[in-house]
């Protein structure tokens, strides 16, 4: 047991129900979550909306060193404005994990996730939780599911809030989502090697929340 609080650390690949589950085992605990992925969309939002392209620049290091991010339980403000459904787009999905590859804006964001972890006792979500942002966590979970699954769950989403899609796309997109995501040098998605792996085909939100208490239980804080 250490002295810092609480973390459990989510991780996966693109639509395998980790912000779902996560925000829903935070509430039980009574503790935060904290929406990893919500960052690297905001920076993509910020950056394409500039013009600035996903490669590594001097353009993109002065705006990533000018923005000032910020984030209040759940919120994530830009220049001290709150971002919304912005960045849930189609069009951010397709282009987060470009910015997402680069090594600029991962530093960016580093510090910012860690001294969330230092404040408070967590749920933390995103692709590198467990491997890089908190390797110290009390419990890691990587969650799986089939990419058709995966697919299914993503196209329900985008229908709910009326966005036009076709499923063939979306599954093309989680599928190129993760190889770029798993492809990156800098913190790929990949499970720790001390992560319990969840598979969560055919299992309710619930019944995969009640397996991570289960472990968040086990650990004796
Ligand atoms: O909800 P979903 O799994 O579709 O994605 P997300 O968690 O909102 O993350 C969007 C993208 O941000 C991912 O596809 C990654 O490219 C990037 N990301 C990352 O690189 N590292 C994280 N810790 C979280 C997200």
């Amino acid at each position: 047991m250490s002295g810092r609080p609480l973390i459990v650390a989510i991780d996966g690949p693109a639509g395998a129900g980790k912000s779902t589950v996560a925000r829903k085992v935070a509430e039980v605990l009574g503790i935060s979550y904290l929406d990893t992925g919500a960052l690297y969309r905001a920076l993509a939002f910020y950056l394409d909306s500039r013009g600035i392209a996903p490669v590594e620049s001097e353009s993109l290091f002065r705006a990533l060193d000018e923005v000032s991010i910020d984030i209040d339980g759940e919120g994530v403000f830009l220049d001290g404005k709150s971002v919304g459904r912005e960045i849930r787009s189609p069009r951010i999905d397709g282009i987060v994990s470009a910015y997402a590859s680069l090594p600029m804006v991962r530093d960016r964001l580093l510090s910012l996730q860690r001294e969330q972890g230092e404040r408070r006792p967590l749920v933390a979500d995103g692709r590198d939780m467990a491997t890089v942002v908190f390797p110290g966590a009390d419990v890691k979970i990587f969650l799986t599911a089939t990419d058709e699954e995966r697919a299914r769950r993503r196209f329900k989403e985008l229908e709910g809030r009326n966005e036009p899609v076709r499923f063939e796309e979306v599954l093309e997109q989680i599928r190129k989502r993760d190889r770029t995501d798993s492809g990156r040098e800098t913190a790929p998605l990949k499970k720790a090697c001390d992560a319990v792996e969840l598979p969560t085909d055919g299992l309710s939100i619930e019944e995969v929340a009640n397996a991570i208490l289960a472990l968040v239980r086990k650990t004796s804080k």
